[in-house]
């Protein structure tokens, strides 16, 4: 077995863990909205139509904010079309995806669905086929209380009392190709300058976020972050950050160490950000919006087919990635890092929710169920808000094809003082052995193991289904402590979370 050691004293906080670090994203995408969250007539519809059984898994992960409605289907997003009665409202094509958008579903029903799933609005605006305008015309429809055009239409659509929408991106992806309205970065820098100070000056009290590099690859990263950041800084409050994992080359060992990629991605972006402060001579510090992450790739031929020879459906099959064990652990090791980076890291959506690349998954006529990456991501949640402890972490090295030597352990612990606990995630993404791990817990007087939590398979490659949950977390009774010392042993390719309280 191979040893790790670990010591943790709370006097070394990094940073609180802002909550909203475990937002999603819903999309009018695939299944997501038509036949996941939305589906008038299942025998789990509440009156409104919203999937109850949904809603309760939604419930089970504390999502405290979710990204809305797009993704790339919000460059040609046409607000108008989703409000007012249904009846009235018309389909559009939607260009991302080559579907059809029936529009029966729309903005003030997300605004519902929203609320009765205990999570915040963040809202994007469509700076692709539109601009700063009709990103203002939004604003005021959400957010001014009446009197004017916009807010009295949404009072005449039933809403009397503003929707308080905090949180809104200026667009989407906007350096990419595939993007419709796609900018350069002169282009992007500008308009979303003008647009955020327009909707500040509209309401002040807003945050908004400006578009970072679709990924780390991206051709123009990370100048175009330096380039665009240029423009607006002063008007802005968050760049973005989207990334997507995939084990295409079947190198399992190789996959496990992508999480070190989002750290480097994190490291420049931050960097960058502050080149940029540095530059301007600012004391404003903008903060990283992780509003894209997670594995994606299994789905992709399925992709290519409906969108090209199956188009203008309402709700295909898109993006529908069966998650298996090994997604599990990288969902793990991407929380892990964003965890880590909590101090830069404010936001972060698991990209996405329900049955597009997403944790909870519906069967069109009869219930849901919990993907693998449910779990990494349901445990984070609930045990991972508090402060970030900086730890020393001794762990051996093992070799990759593509990273090199990367470290067996990678780990983070968060400290819930008013709860007095403290937790600790851990993987172990080394394929072929167990490891001990012993924990040094120096400053943590009379703290005892509550529980130790792990997500383990012998099958890399297991998945969950509606028939068979192959993946669960179970309880590790062997945990011990002596002392301030924990002694666990993390199973090799396992996540594994260790929490520890006050003893009585
Ligand atoms: O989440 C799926 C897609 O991935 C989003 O629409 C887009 O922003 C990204 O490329």
């Amino acid at each position: 077995m191979r040893e790790t050691k670990m010591t943790i004293d709370k006097a070394y906080k990094v940073s609180q863990v802002d909550p909203r670090i475990f937002g999603s994203f819903i999309e009018h995408l695939g299944r997501a909205v038509y036949g996941g969250i939305y589906q008038p007539g299942h025998p789990c519809a509440d009156r409104d139509g919203f999937r109850q059984d949904v809603l309760e898994l939604v419930r089970e992960l504390h999502v405290p904010v979710v990204r809305y409605p797009g993704g790339n289907y919000v460059s040609n997003f046409f607000w108008e079309d989703s409000v007012g009665p249904v009846h009235e409202r018309r389909p559009r094509l939607d260009l991302a995806w080559r579907s059809l958008e029936p529009n029966t579903f729309g903005l003030g029903e997300f605004v519902k669905w929203a609320e009765k799933a205990g999570s915040d609005v963040m809202m994007a605006v469509n700076l692709g086929t539109r601009g700063t305008k009709d990103a203002c015309n939004l604003l005021e429809y959400c957010n001014h209380p009446s009197g004017t055009r916009y807010s009295d239409l949404r009072r005449k659509h039933g809403a009397e009392e503003p929707y308080h929408i905090k949180l809104w991106c200026l667009g989407n992806e906007m350096d990419g190709e595939w993007q419709l309205g796609h900018k350069n970065m002169q282009e992007y820098g500008r308009i979303s300058e003008e647009t955020a100070k327009a909707m500040k000056l509209m309401d002040p009290s807003i945050e908004l976020v400006s578009c970072g590099s679709s990924f780390m690859g991206m051709p123009t990263f990370p100048q175009w972050e330096a380039a665009t950041l240029d423009c607006n800084y002063d008007y802005v409050d968050y760049i973005s950050l989207h990334q997507y994992y995939g084990n295409e080359a079947q190198d399992s060992a190789d996959f496990l160490a992508l999480s070190d990629d989002m750290e480097e991605f994190i490291h420049t972006v931050v960097s960058v950000c502050d080149f940029v402060k540095a530059k301007k001579r600012s004391k404003k510090r903008i903060h990283l919006s992780f509003d894209e992450w997670n594995v994606w790739y299994h789905s992709k031929d399925e992709e290519m087919d409906i969108t090209k020879n199956h188009p203008w459906q309402v709700g295909p099959r898109l993006l529908e990635d069966h998650y298996n064990f090994e997604d599990a652990l990288v969902v793990g090791l991407m929380l892990i890092t964003l965890l880590k980076h909590a101090d830069r890291v404010k936001i972060a959506c698991l990209a996405q929710l329900v049955n597009v690349i997403a944790p909870i998954m519906t069967d069109a006529e009869g219930g849901v169920w919990r993907q693998t990456i449910f779990y990494p991501f349901l445990h984070a949640s609930a045990y991972g808000r508090g402060a970030v402890i900086e730890t020393i972490l001794d762990t051996p090295l093992h070799e990759t094809s593509g990273h090199g030597a990367v470290t067996d352990v990678v780990s983070v612990a968060v400290y819930q003082e008013e709860k007095e606990e403290l937790t600790v995630f851990a993987v172990n993404r080394n394929l072929e052995e167990d490891q001990h791990m012993s924990m040094d817990l120096r400053s943590f007087e009379g703290y005892e193991i509550l529980e130790k939590i792990e997500l383990v398979s012998e099958d890399l490659k297991a998945e969950n289904s509606l028939y068979e949950e192959k993946v669960a977390p179970v309880r590790d009774a062997a945990a011990r402590m002596d002392g301030q010392i924990a002694e666990v042993v993390l199973k090799k390719a396992s996540w594994n979370v260790i929490r520890f309280g006050k003893g009585k």
